[in-house]
């Protein structure tokens, strides 16, 4: 009886980076990485059961963009049976997308450190500790901090050098996160990155600051307090303007109409403001949305707070 298949179910989160150093190419082609990561209350739906067909079989709904063949769930099946050298039974796997895609929001990382996760339960195995960065970092630069479970971490290599920061005390912080409709890829900007970046030190400067004021476990105003100095401390913001130019023109107009420093996300084109609350967060994107500037259209909107898994209010 189907009825009586095990289940194993996650909410994969998102995240959003409150300072992104590059601190250099790397030979292996990738870029050294100093960005402090922070979990935050909006998440994908993913769930496994055995399979009913003789191969793993993926099915996407939710928001446009992700793709079924080729998606790193189905890539996190595949990496854990050839890292084991056992041929795990097929399992049915239904993702569904929250998380804007392409977004600089991690969300097809955290689906795929999720999945890591859940086909371990289901296949009944457990990768050894020292196995399971370099898994989840075969997979993508940001997998092994969703892999890791933290909530907020100071993210060195490329990725994959994870050291965990305390959050004790903004569990009352409220995000508003505004995702426009175009996407942007990772590598592109990282490509466009080495070819306009100059150098500035508000990254390196900012992640000293960031990283001292987390070790006396900041309250919620603290980090927002200091918003308008990490507006700046995102190494890829010039590159990611270059590519979508009116990326500048969405900053001015959410700036202007909430009079609060606007920050972006990974490599874009997600930028999110830091509240004191989650409810402070929610009226700020009402009244953005009253107050309709074209650059908001099709634009997706999000107020969370940390834990989620839901967000406080979306629009549309
Ligand atoms: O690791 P992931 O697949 O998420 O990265 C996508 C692309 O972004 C990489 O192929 C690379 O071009 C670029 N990247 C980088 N340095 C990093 C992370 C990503 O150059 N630390």
């Amino acid at each position: 009886m189907a009825g009586d298949s095990p289940r194993f179910e996650d909410r994969p989160p998102a995240k959003v980076n409150l300072t992104l150093e590059v601190v250099g190419r790397r030979p292996d082609g990738f870029h050294e990485l100093r960005s402090i990561f922070l979990r935050i209350g909006l998440t994908d739906r993913l769930t496994m059961t055995p399979a009913t067909g003789d191969r793993d079989q993926l099915t996407v709904s939710g928001l446009a963009g992700a793709p079924t063949k080729g998606n790193l769930v189905l890539s996190a099946l595949a990496a854990l049976r050839s890292y084991a050298g056992v041929d795990f039974p097929p399992l049915d796997v239904n993702l569904e997308k929250r998380i804007p895609v392409a977004a600089g929001l991690g969300g097809g990382s955290s689906d795929a450190a999720a999945a890591l996760r859940l086909a371990q339960a289901a296949w009944g195995v457990r990768l050894a500790p020292d196995e399971e960065v370099d898994l989840a970092s075969s997979l993508g630069s940001d997998v092994p901090f969703f892999y890791s479970g933290m909530a907020a971490s100071l993210v060195g290599g490329r990725g994959d050098v994870v050291s965990w920061l305390p959050v004790m005390r903004l569990e009352d912080l409220g995000i508003i996160l505004v995702t426009p409709s175009y996407r942007l890829s990772t590598a592109k900007v990282f490509a466009r990155y080495d070819e306009v970046a100059t150098a500035t030190m508000t990254a390196s400067l900012m992640n000293e600051e960031l990283t001292g004021l987390f070790s006396g476990e900041p309250p919620v105003h603290d980090l927002v307090g200091i918003a308008s100095r990490l507006r700046d401390a995102n190494d890829l913001w010039s590159a990611a303007e270059s590519l979508a130019p009116s990326l500048a023109v969405l900053r001015d107009d959410l700036e202007s109409g909430t009079g609060q420093p606007w920050l972006m996300s990974g490599s874009g084109p997600t930028l999110f403001a830091l509240y004191a609350s989650a409810a402070e967060a929610a009226d700020a994107g009402k009244a953005l949305v009253a107050s309709g500037p074209p650059s908001l259209e099709n634009a997706l909107i999000n107020a969370v707070d940390l834990a989620g898994p839901d967000p406080a209010w979306r629009y549309p």
